[in-house]
């Protein structure tokens, strides 16, 4: 497998300077900053969990690499009450408690690396661009497989994890995960055609644990 040439976006330090960016542009202009790969990703995967009786109010849901906290508060806004966000950059979590208080919203955000050991079990987990930057960083084949790994262990045979990428298109998260995942269902996305070949720019799956 062939991996993507390490950036900026693999890093901690890129990381924390951009959400204290955020932080300041969101206490002088309330604006909450990127909504990564969009508003009509969101309201695809907030979709199949609204429609997913499995998951019901109160099942326990982490968003791993949460950045400004934002998909946890549309989740609440939805009326799902149990919810984690983790992110390694403290200034990540710093600015997702400044949104959450401030719209009075009830949600745990707490700072943790995803390639250190997860604590718990979880009916579902989230990420959404976060396996993406973890594989533009210096060691990613090391680091992708330290987080497949972690991801299956914060797992029970009924949790979902959902994915979502722009990096890696569907067959090759299906090829990352096969070890210990089983695809489950694919959130239908955009398509375009370019020389008669038909890919997606964004690639949403959900994976069961094997
Ligand atoms: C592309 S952003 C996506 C943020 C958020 N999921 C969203 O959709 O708005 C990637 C996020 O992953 C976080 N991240 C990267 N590597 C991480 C790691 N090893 N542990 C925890 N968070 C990480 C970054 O701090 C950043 O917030």
């Amino acid at each position: 497998m062939e991996e993507l040439e390490p950036s900026e976006l693999g890093t901690h330090e890129y990381w924390n300077h951009r959400y204290e960016t955020e932080i300041a542009n969101y206490s002088a202009h309330g604006d909450a900053g990127e909504i990564w790969f969009g508003d009509d990703t969101v309201e695809r995967i907030l979709r199949w969990i609204c429609k997913t009786p499995e998951i019901a109010k109160d099942s326990s849901i982490i968003d791993l690499g949460c950045g400004n906290g934002m998909f946890l508060i549309d989740l609440s806004n939805e009326g799902y009450s149990n919810l984690l966000g983790v992110d390694y950059s403290e200034k990540a979590v710093e600015l997702s408690r400044n949104i959450a208080t401030a719209k009075g919203y009830n949600i745990t955000y707490k700072q943790a690396d995803i390639l250190d050991d997860l604590e718990g079990t979880y009916k579902v987990i989230h990420d959404k661009g976060t396996y993406d930057a973890i594989s533009l960083s210096e060691n990613a084949k090391e680091n992708r497989q330290k987080y497949i790994v972690n991801v299956k262990n914060i797992m029970n045979k009924d949790s979902f994890f959902i994915i979502t990428s722009c990096n890696w298109t569907q067959s090759e998260l299906v090829e990352h995960f096969k070890e210990h995942f089983q695809l489950h269902q694919v959130v239908p996305t955009p398509t375009f055609k370019f020389g008669g070949k038909e890919g997606s720019v964004v690639s949403i799956c959900i994976f069961k644990r094997i």
